[in-house]
């Protein structure tokens, strides 16, 4: 049969792929999007906790720290001056996410993943020489304009390029980048808090435009998505494209499905519209729900204030920064695992194992946090103590790094049908930036309120999440992009919605 055609047990049709040497290439440059998004979530934090970044830039909230007397632990760092530092790139990010969605419609993925580089480069060179607030501002929301072009065009991008069968391990190229991006600005931030002179913060500011080159370049090199070109009407090209993604030039039967997905998606005039109609109520939910909770995971208290919690905890400067370090590390591995399972074991399997470990280690922390600073979060905390803390932290990282982290992005990349697909994924961003910012603005003071609770008040969402993906999510591992509507139409509760065609 053409193309190796299968009837998977969904009932739907499966082109079996292998591993192409030019699929491979092409994703592994895409990916390196994610580099971006993930140094930036680790530079910030390291950069925050510098002493000569504050008094040069925020001296207020360096003299406030400096002469602190809080013997409260809770409410050490608890600034709204800080946090905005940090969180603005998201408000940035999530406006430019609609944006970004008609540039991948209109002119196609690669030149939203070019556009997302360039800006991305202009915003390190004006952090990295910034002299004043408004430069390092200006900095991050040309910065953020990067991260949402980027993040609505590369997950995209991955999934559209790979064959079904090897679609999670190919999307999650993504998430592995990021996890490099986060580590290599631990690392960073690391080696330059010492340097004399107080201008290490400079080089992990402008450090970031090494990425931004790297997916710059790349982008103006690769092919873009044959969904895409059949879309915008080259044809002949994406046939060429889809040969050589795939190795093999039986494709007609593969190619034929999308074109006849590119002809309903073009009878559809309005996707923001359209988005909103009964039949996508399950992707709706979907791109809404699993960015929001993948936020309320908590992950980011960890990610941005790593070495600022391993301080609060009684940690050395030092001690901090390489803390962040070990969970920059345990992220990145772990993800790997993910990388290795998702197509074999499916998505539900990572997300429920992923998920309890989580919620677990979240008990664990918070307990053993109230049992060193109870509620009025005087004390110190033990050797051993932190030490376990650090443990449990770890294994919380690794939990997610497995399940939400990955799947967070590849479950909505992968969901709509074509004519929805843009909006829906600019969706998906907007929601997890707009909760991205929310959750960075405001831990320091839930910290400084809510104390050790703050570890109880993710768990409990740990139990809706894991709760809602038991009973809403269906398989969707090896099944054809653009035959996701089966899986829809045979599930329990959202075949109320959505009719087999
Ligand atoms: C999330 C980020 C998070 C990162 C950690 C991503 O999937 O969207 O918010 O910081 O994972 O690895």
């Amino acid at each position: 049969m053409a193309g190796g055609v299968v009837i998977s047990s969904s009932g739907g049709k499966v082109y079996p792929g292998h591993m192409t040497a030019f699929v491979f290439f092409s994703c592994l440059v895409a990916s390196s999007g994610g580099l971006i998004f993930g140094y930036d979530i680790g530079i910030s934090g390291g950069v925050t906790s510098m002493d000569s970044f504050l008094s040069e830039f925020f001296p207020s909230v360096y003299a406030q720290a400096k002469a602190n007397k809080e013997k409260n632990q809770y409410c050490k760092f608890d600034s709204q001056l800080l946090t905005l530092f940090t969180s603005s790139l998201y408000l940035a990010a999530l406006a430019t996410s609609f944006l970004a969605a008609s540039v991948t419609r209109i002119f196609g993925r690669k030149w939203s993943m070019f556009c997302g580089g360039i800006t991305f480069l202009a915003g390190s060179a004006l952090n990295g020489a910034a002299t004043n607030v408004m430069m390092l501002i200006l900095g991050r929301i040309l910065l953020g304009i990067g991260v949402g072009f980027a993040n609505q065009s590369v997950p995209l991008y991955l999934s559209e390029m790979a064959p079904a069968n090897l679609r999670g391990m190919l999307n999650i190229g993504f998430q592995l980048m990021t996890t490099i991006g986060i580590l290599s600005a631990n690392l960073i931030n690391y080696a330059t808090v010492s340097i004399e002179g107080g201008w290490g913060w400079r080089i992990g500011l402008g450090l970031a435009g090494v990425p931004a080159l790297i997916i710059t370049l790349g982008a103006l090199a690769l092919p873009d998505t044959p969904n895409s070109l059949i879309a915008r009407g080259y044809t002949a090209e994406a046939k060429k494209v889809l040969v050589k993604v795939r190795g093999t030039s039986d494709v007609h039967d593969e190619y034929d499905d999308m074109v006849a997905a590119s002809e309903e998606a073009k009878a559809i005039e309005h996707p923001w519209r359209n988005i909103l109609e009964r039949k996508y109520r399950p992707q709706l939910t979907i791109a809404v729900l699993i960015p929001f909770f993948q936020q309320l995971t908590g992950i980011n208290v960890i990610m941005f204030y790593a070495p600022v919690l391993f301080l609060t905890i009684g940690f050395g400067g030092d001690a901090s920064l390489m803390s962040a370090v070990i969970t920059g590390l345990v992220n990145m591995f772990a993800t790997i695992i993910s990388i290795v399972s998702v197509d074999r074991l499916g998505r539900r399997a990572l997300f429920l194992q992923g998920g309890t470990q989580m919620f677990v280690s979240q008990i664990v922390v918070g307990t053993l946090i109230a049992l060193q600073f109870g509620t009025t979060g005087e004390g110190e905390m033990s050797r051993t103590y932190a030490m376990l803390l650090v443990l449990f932290i770890c294994l919380y990282v690794a939990g997610f790094a497995w399940s939400w982290g990955p799947l967070g992005w590849l479950v909505p990349s992968e969901v709509f049908a074509l004519e929805i697909r843009s909006a829906g994924q600019s969706i998906a961003v907007c929601v997890n930036m707009t909760l991205t910012f929310i959750i960075g603005q405001a831990f320091l003071t839930m910290l400084c309120h809510l104390k050790f609770g703050l570890f109880y008040f993710f768990a409990a969402w740990m139990v809706i999440m894991t709760t809602f993906i038991a009973l809403f999510l269906p398989e969707t591992k090896g099944v054809p992009i653009d035959e996701m509507n089966l899986v829809w139409s045979r599930h329990w509760f959202w075949s109320k919605y959505v009719v087999q065609m």
